[in-house]
């Protein structure tokens, strides 16, 4: 049903400098595997296998991920570091992928608005694979959000309750308990203070949006930052019932940052490192 998913990846990723100076933030490893390619695993496993990114100078790096490289493939072909291939050759046979560049950064409404080129008129995912989110023992994030938007034929958005010091880096929501960890959103509002903060529910970097966001995306003015924010568009569609928020089971590490970064290194290689290969 939803096949496709955009993945905004033009920031700058200023707080990961040096590293990020001629490379791009969505190619740093967590420990053998570029954060951009966990995100897009985790669409594939969504069954969304067109993969659009939003692109911008300095990010050729994350196309030739997603592209074979003839001159490696032919030096390890046989050898024992073959088999250190097989995820990103799987995700390279499943999947589609394009490209659109962002000339500006103007803010993450403006990214996804920016992808309509390759989106066109039907729902679609959106993953910031800066926030790196793992479920261990059960379906990935997006794939419980499409159930949910199966189930309610609106945008859905993902929430993790936040500590209050920390509420201002993030999109607040309010809402109705519909079930249990499920909201119908009211208002929402972009990087609050915490005393104006409707709740301690932050939308971390996984939607699945309507198409009609990229008209209202055309209308939404600049906010917070002087960005046009992607919380601000959704607000126009909760306006008239259109946005659920669901509090995913899983865990997420924002690998934006380097204290997350650090954690989801740590994750990952205490749980999935397979230590000999
Ligand atoms: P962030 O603000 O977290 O990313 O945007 P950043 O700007 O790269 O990070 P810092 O603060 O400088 O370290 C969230 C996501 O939205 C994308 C980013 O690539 C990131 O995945 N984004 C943001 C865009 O693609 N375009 C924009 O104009 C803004």
């Amino acid at each position: 049903m939803v096949k496709k998913c955009l993945f905004p990846v033009a920031g700058y990723g200023t707080r990961f400098l040096p590293a990020t100076k001629s490379m791009p933030k969505e190619m740093l490893p967590v420990v053998n595997k570029p954060l951009v390619q966990y995100g897009v695993e985790e669409a594939m496993g969504a069954g969304m296998t067109n993969c659009a990114f939003v692109t911008g100078r300095g990010k050729r790096a994350i196309a030739d991920h997603f592209d074979v490289s003839y001159e490696l493939e032919h030096q390890i072909a046989g050898s024992s570091k073959e088999p250190l291939l097989d995820s990103i050759r799987a995700v390279i046979d499943q999947g589609t992928f394009t490209m659109v560049r962002q000339r500006e950064m103007l803010g993450l409404g403006h990214a996804i608005l920016t992808g309509e080129a390759l989106i066109g008129p039907e729902p679609f995912g959106v993953v910031l694979s800066d926030d790196l989110c793992i479920n261990p023992d059960g379906p990935g994030v997006l794939s419980q959000m499409l159930d949910l938007f199966e189930q309610f034929r609106c945008s859905v958005v993902a929430v993790q309750e936040v500590p209050m010091d920390e509420i201002h880096k993030y999109g607040v929501i309010s809402g109705e308990c519909i079930q249990e960890g499920l909201y119908r959103v009211e208002s929402m509002v972009e990087k609050p203070t915490a005393g104006n903060a409707p709740s301690n529910l932050a939308i971390i970097g996984r939607y699945i949006l309507t198409p009609d966001i990229f008209d209202i995306i055309r209308t939404t003015k600049p906010g917070a930052n002087g960005e046009v924010q992607i919380t601000d568009a959704l607000q126009i569609q909760a306006q008239k019932g259109g946005v659920i928020a669901y509090k995913f089971e899983g865990q997420r590490f924002d690998c934006g940052s380097v204290p997350g970064f650090v954690e989801a290194t740590n994750f990952v290689f205490d749980n999935f490192y397979v230590k000999d290969s």
